[in-house]
């Protein structure tokens, strides 16, 4: 089975070609960096724009460089949402339109699932297994049952974790995306100099909260003296925060695995997915932490953890499978939770 895969939901246009033997033929993300980076962060109608400009010429290359046409293809995946809905409508469209002149089945894939099941793609993760998404919209701790069956353990109730990242970069004057930037500076860095807060770390439950982290950082840069920062300041912040967030990430996370061993027994596997799962110390934390509890952490390559086609294609294959293809009647959807039953969650920063 050959799928090609489209995502468009943030300030990524990508397609990919991945066969259901987990052979990925292409794998294409064009980055829209440059055109938001005068902003300081993504804006909605940039993306939308540069998303059409560019989707049409990408999916032709995609095509021609895995040396397929069309009907080579057995399905057309895209991501349905959630996301900025300007970029889902140019992707879910185009996808639409390749779908009805080859006539093949359309599937739309939820972004967060893209994520989910993208270890699935590497290698054959059974489930249930246990999931840390951390992205720059969505940090939750979930069961992943199966395709469609995700059971929510806790969530965000402010920022997300890729978000914390991005608006520390910002404070510290290291542009856009803050992630990478952050991680970068963090490894010449002090990460005891300044004792920034771990919100909810000790508390019971498996919620995330992030303002009061970035809030300290920014009061720690008011505390310097004034005029700009010495790259050892720079250092020191970003280790200090890197290695606050690993702190509160280690401990719910350590409730979330007790919670699933509750449930479904000992040992398992936990799979860190989303942009900031590329970050090698975030990773060293987890394994060490799966390690210790007799788990296996699984967490995709950097390249499958940042937004990409590939994961979309490969969620479209396991849908496939199911038989689970949509109607071209599909309308693109802005906000799309992976457990609509979870409770919602409850704190001071819950966003509506
Ligand atoms: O999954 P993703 O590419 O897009 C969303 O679905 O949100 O995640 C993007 C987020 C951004 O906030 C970015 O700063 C963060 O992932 N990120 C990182 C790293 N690489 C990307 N955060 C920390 N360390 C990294 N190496
Ligand atoms: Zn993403």
């Amino acid at each position: 089975m050959l799928v090609l895969g489209i995502e468009t939901s943030c300030d990524e246009t990508a397609a990919a070609v991945v066969e259901d033997n987990r052979t990925v033929h292409v794998d294409l993300v064009l980055s829209q960096l440059d055109d938001h980076r005068p902003y300081g962060g993504v804006v909605p109608e940039i993306a939308a724009r540069a998303h059409l400009e560019h989707l049409d010429g990408l999916v032709a290359r995609a095509l021609d460089e895995a040396g397929i046409g069309f009907s080579d293809l057995d399905g057309i995946a895209v991501t349905g949402g959630p996301g900025l809905i300007g970029g889902v409508f140019v992707g879910v469209m185009t996808a639409k339109a390749i779908a009805a002149a080859s006539s093949l089945p359309f599937v739309a894939v939820n972004h967060l699932e893209g994520h989910a099941l993208s270890a699935r793609l590497g290698e054959d993760v059974r489930f249930p297994y246990l999931l840390l998404l951390v992205s720059g919209g969505h940090c939750q701790l979930l069961v992943v049952e199966g395709v469609e069956a995700y059971r929510r353990l806790g969530t965000t109730i402010d920022d997300a974790l890729g978000e914390a990242f991005d608006k520390t970069a910002k404070l510290l004057g290291l542009g856009y995306p803050g992630g990478p930037a952050v991680e970068a500076a963090a490894y010449a860095g002090d990460a005891s100099r300044f004792a920034l807060p771990r919100p909810l770390k000790g508390r019971p439950g498996c919620d995330f909260s992030f303002s009061g982290l970035k809030t300290a950082v920014r009061q720690t840069i008011d505390d310097l003296p004034p005029g700009p920062l010495a790259d050892a300041d720079v250092a020191d912040l970003c280790a200090s925060f890197q290695a606050a967030a690993g702190d509160v990430v280690v401990d719910r996370t350590t409730n979330a695995i007790a919670e699933f061993e509750d449930r479904y027994g000992a040992g398992g596997v936990l799979v860190a997915a989303g942009g900031v799962a590329a970050n090698q110390a975030l990773r060293q934390r987890l394994d060490d932490l799966a390690a210790a509890k007799g788990l296996r952490l699984v967490a995709p390559p950097p390249r499958l953890c940042t937004d990409n086609a590939a994961m979309i294609a490969w969620a479209g294959i396991e849908r496939l499978r199911l038989g689970l293809v949509d109607g071209l009647d599909f309308a693109p959807r802005p906000r799309w939770p992976l457990d609509p039953d979870a409770t919602p969650a409850t704190g001071a920063g819950v966003k509506a």
